[in-house]
């Protein structure tokens, strides 16, 4: 049980490295078409394809995310790096996923699979209002728009709320140009996230938890593969570094976002 291994907070460990010896199925549920995988390890791996529409960014998006949510206490599936051969999809009927197959050879995200998960939603169950506010919080710093009600990205297992998909988050990323600096001050609109009715006070959260973010970047950031970084800086930790500016920007303009977020879930509550 990888999964439950991983689930202490603290300083992030290196991604365990396996390789897809078997594609699975493709679940229809998700926009960029993850797949299940086995691989060397026996484990069964939700993967994440770097030739996806999405492309690597969202790959990115994933590890830093979730690496960094696990290190502050948030329950992540285990996130591992797939090998995959792209001969792996030559007796796969759909073509759609053969080709996405085809061009996904090298270093691919994998998700420990939770079997027998379900969506979750506060309707299932209630998730208190402390995990509840952690989880908008956490989506405000960054910025990531996909937790809403109508696709919550939250799977129920072991009775336990587990965060996934983070791939559309950080998407100041696509905006990445010689002499990118994040702006002192980004748009975030949770009218519509899952948790805004049930959260308790994010400003709680907040204290507690931007104080520990500055001390994990590094080793967050260390955990994404260099050849997955966007290249326009001309090295791999000077990427890294414009990830770091953003999180700082981000963390000083907290008193804007955190009132924010505390207006819009008081005035839900
Ligand atoms: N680790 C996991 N264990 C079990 N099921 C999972 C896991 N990760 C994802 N799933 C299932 O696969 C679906 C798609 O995954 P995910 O949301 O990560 O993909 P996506 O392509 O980014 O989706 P979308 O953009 O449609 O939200 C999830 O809604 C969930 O039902
Ligand atoms: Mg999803």
């Amino acid at each position: 049980m990888a999964a439950v291994a991983r689930h202490d907070s603290g300083v992030p460990s290196p991604l365990r490295a396996v390789s897809a010896t078997r594609y699975v199925t493709p679940l229809r549920e998700g926009g960029s078409l993850p797949g299940l995988v086995e691989a060397d390890d026996l484990g069964m791996y939700v993967l994440k394809f770097r030739g996806a529409g999405q492309g690597l960014k969202a790959l990115v998006a994933e590890v830093v995310v979730g690496e960094l949510a696990r290190a502050l206490g948030l329950p992540v599936p285990e996130i591992v790096l797939i090998d995959l051969d792209p001969e792996l999809g030559r007796a796969e009927p759909d073509e759609e996923v053969q080709q996405l197959l085809r061009v996904s050879g090298g270093r691919n995200l994998g998700l420990d699979y939770l079997p027998g998960s379900f969506d979750f939603t506060p309707l299932v169950r209630d998730p208190g209002p402390d995990l509840a506010a952690r989880v908008l919080w956490l989506d405000g710093l960054v910025l990531n728009v996909d937790r809403s009600w109508r696709n919550p990205n939250l799977l129920l297992w072991h009775r336990e709320v587990w965060l996934i998909d983070h791939g559309a988050s950080l998407y100041f990323h696509h905006r990445f140009a010689e002499g990118w600096q994040p702006a002192s001050t980004y748009r975030y609109d949770a009218a519509d996230h899952v948790m805004l009715p049930v959260a308790g006070s994010v400003t709680e959260v907040d204290a507690e938890l931007g104080p520990k973010v500055p001390a994990l970047l590094d080793d967050v950031l260390a955990l994404v593969p260099d050849d997955w970084l966007d290249d326009v800086f001309g090295a791999p930790d000077r990427t890294r570094a414009a990830y770091r500016a953003y999180f700082e920007a981000r963390l000083a303009d907290a008193p804007r976002w955190v009132s924010e977020l505390e207006a819009a879930r008081v005035a839900r509550v």
